[in-house]
């Protein structure tokens, strides 16, 4: 079987579920609208074309393999209906797995034709209304529309020889093609399906919350750099930076929590409704592992740098922010102690004990507006390379403030390190800075012990001191 990023099995592996006084879970997970789809703002709609316009040798699918780099772009189909998983993305619906889901989830319908798979399984604005696309193009997946837009406003002028002189926001705002050229517009596109989000702009509501984990969807675990590197390109990167991979992973980190904190906002917001529409405490926020026991316990209370009055109560946002307090205090130069206090914020407001959604939305939404902010400016001021990947170096040495106490941590800060020291490579051939660091990472045998066990898709007995101890080893 093939590996994902992490691991690879099948089975549901979780051991033991402790039941606390929690709120039920029972209420049904129906987006706002019938459709699913916002009807609270206009917007210009452009219809997807399928990937069957694009497939011509003569546009993206010419099979020829001794391209000069400047070509590469002739072989973006073929490349994605070769090597890329996306182009798979609505046959899964198809599988055991998937009716699996659906049969406990109840649904009336097959998931290839639920709003709520299509929604990431597809180009998502084909999924409030699939019956027409359905039959024409209906297991193209996640197909080059789900990216670029859909391409009924762009299909036709992209061809001509006036379309090179136009600006990446002319050819957004008046055509449909989406902005892809920078790492944060890049990032923002990916986490609408890898992390989730609300409905509006006339796409579906996509939300991978508990309910369907439950039922037997993978948990979603996003690391931008990660990802991205793991994409098999079909595209010229025109100027990467030196530090590419260390942008992408800083670029990823604000993205995935402001795609978080934006999707919080909105459970919080459907759970007000009346009746509510989403489930409130939401579980998949928190961190897994909390509920769910291992087989080795996680470190005590002291080591895992928690308060007293935490201890037992799963942390909120272990997997999407992980390391935004440091960022902003040494990379992003905000000396105040702004974002670490709203952070603490947000998370009292989503403590299982005393949560509030009317106050979570309130901080979400702040959160989610300043995430966005870091992001575009950035954008504008790259952060010196040096102080970033001098950042990712401290943290490698200061595993104390890491607390590894369990996978979420350790695999974020593998993720983190991986993007600084292992090679880039958005050149075929390419090479880009990439830092000796010392003593010498092992990154294989690091991620031997954050993988999953055969079969199984959680941790199993992740032991959180022999994977620090990997890290120092000499
Ligand atoms: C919020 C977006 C989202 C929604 C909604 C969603 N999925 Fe997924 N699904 C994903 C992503 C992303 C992955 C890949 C996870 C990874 O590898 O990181 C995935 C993976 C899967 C897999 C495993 C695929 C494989 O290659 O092993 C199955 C099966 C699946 N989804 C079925 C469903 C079904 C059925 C539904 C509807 C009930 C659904 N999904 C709804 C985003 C979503
Ligand atoms: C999962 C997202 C995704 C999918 C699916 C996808 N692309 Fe892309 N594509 C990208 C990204 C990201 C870039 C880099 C954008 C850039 O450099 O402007 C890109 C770049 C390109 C480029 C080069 C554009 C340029 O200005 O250099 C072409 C051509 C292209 N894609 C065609 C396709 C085709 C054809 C398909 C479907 C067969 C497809 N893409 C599917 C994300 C995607
Ligand atoms: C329209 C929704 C959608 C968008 C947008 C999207 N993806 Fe995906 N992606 C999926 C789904 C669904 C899967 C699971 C496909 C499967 O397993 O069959 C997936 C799978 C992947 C995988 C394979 C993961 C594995 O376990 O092997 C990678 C890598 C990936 N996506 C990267 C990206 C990147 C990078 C971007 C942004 C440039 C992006 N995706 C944008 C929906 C999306
Ligand atoms: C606050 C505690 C809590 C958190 C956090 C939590 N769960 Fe659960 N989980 C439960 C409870 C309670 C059940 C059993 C009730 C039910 O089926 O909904 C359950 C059931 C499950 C099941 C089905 C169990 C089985 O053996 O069939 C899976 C799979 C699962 N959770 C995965 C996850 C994943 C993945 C996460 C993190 C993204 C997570 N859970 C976070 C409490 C939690």
């Amino acid at each position: 079987m093939e590996a994902g990023i992490l691991g690879g099995g099948n089975a549901l592996g979780w051991l033991a579920v402790i039941l606390f006084g929690l709120p039920t879970l029972a209420i049904s997970q129906e987006s706002g609208s019938p459709r699913g789809v916002s009807d609270s703002m206009p917007v210009q709609v452009y219809r997807p074309m399928g990937a069957g316009s694009c497939s011509a040798r003569a546009c993206h699918g010419s099979t020829e393999q001794d391209f000069t780099f400047q070509d590469l772009y002739r072989r973006s189909h073929t490349t994605w209906i070769q090597a890329d998983k996306h182009s798979r993305a609505t046959q899964v619906l198809h599988n055991d797995r998937s009716k699996a889901i659906t049969t406990r989830l109840n649904f009336t319908e097959p998931a290839y034709q639920s709003v709520r798979c299509l929604a990431c399984h597809a180009t998502p604005e084909i999924a409030p209304d699939p019956g027409p696309y359905l039959f024409r193009f209906g297991s193209d997946g996640v197909s080059c529309e789900s990216c670029h837009g859909p391409a009924s406003g762009w299909l036709e002028p992209h061809v001509s020889q006036s379309w090179k002189s136009k600006s990446p926001k002319e050819k957004s705002t008046d055509y449909g093609m989406n902005p892809l050229g920078t790492l944060a517009e890049r990032a923002e596109n990916c986490v609408g399906c890898h992390v989730g989000a609300a409905a509006g702009g006339g796409l579906p509501l996509r939300d991978m919350n508990h309910e369907m984990i439950v039922a037997g969807h993978p948990r979603l675990t996003f690391e931008f750099a990660a990802y991205l590197e793991q994409m098999p390109k079909h595209w010229i990167e025109k100027a990467p930076s030196k530090d590419y991979r260390a942008q992408s992973w800083l670029i990823g980190q604000l993205a995935t929590a402001k795609a978080t904190c934006e999707l919080t906002a909105s459970r919080a917001k459907r759970n007000r409704q009346e009746p509510p529409t989403a489930p409130w405490p939401e579980f998949s926020e928190y961190n897994c592992y909390s509920c769910h026991f291992q087989l080795k316990p996680a470190l005590t209370w002291r080591a895992a740098g928690k308060n007293r009055d935490e201890v037992g109560l799963p942390e909120w946002g272990s997997w999407m922010t992980p390391r935004l307090r440091d960022l902003s205090l040494s990379v992003l130069k905000r000396t105040d102690s702004h974002i670490q206090r709203e952070l603490d914020e947000l998370a009292k407001a989503m403590r299982l004990d005393n949560t509030s959604p009317a106050a979570a939305e309130i901080k979400a939404e702040q959160l989610a507006k300043q995430f966005g902010d870091w992001i575009r400016k950035l954008e504008d001021e790259k952060p010196d390379p040096g102080a970033l990947l001098d950042f990712l170096e401290a943290e490698r040495h200061d595993t104390q403030r890491w607390k590894l106490a369990h996978w979420d941590d350790a695999t974020q800060l593998f993720l983190a390190l991986s993007a600084l020291s292992q090679p880039d490579s958005p050149r075929p051939g390419g090479s880009l800075q990439r830092r000796n660091l010392r003593p010498k990472l092992d990154i294989d045998s690091l991620r031997q012990l954050l993988m999953f066990p055969t079969g199984k898709e959680s941790p199993g007995d992740f032991n959180p001191s022999l994977f620090q101890r990997s890290l120092d080893r000499k």
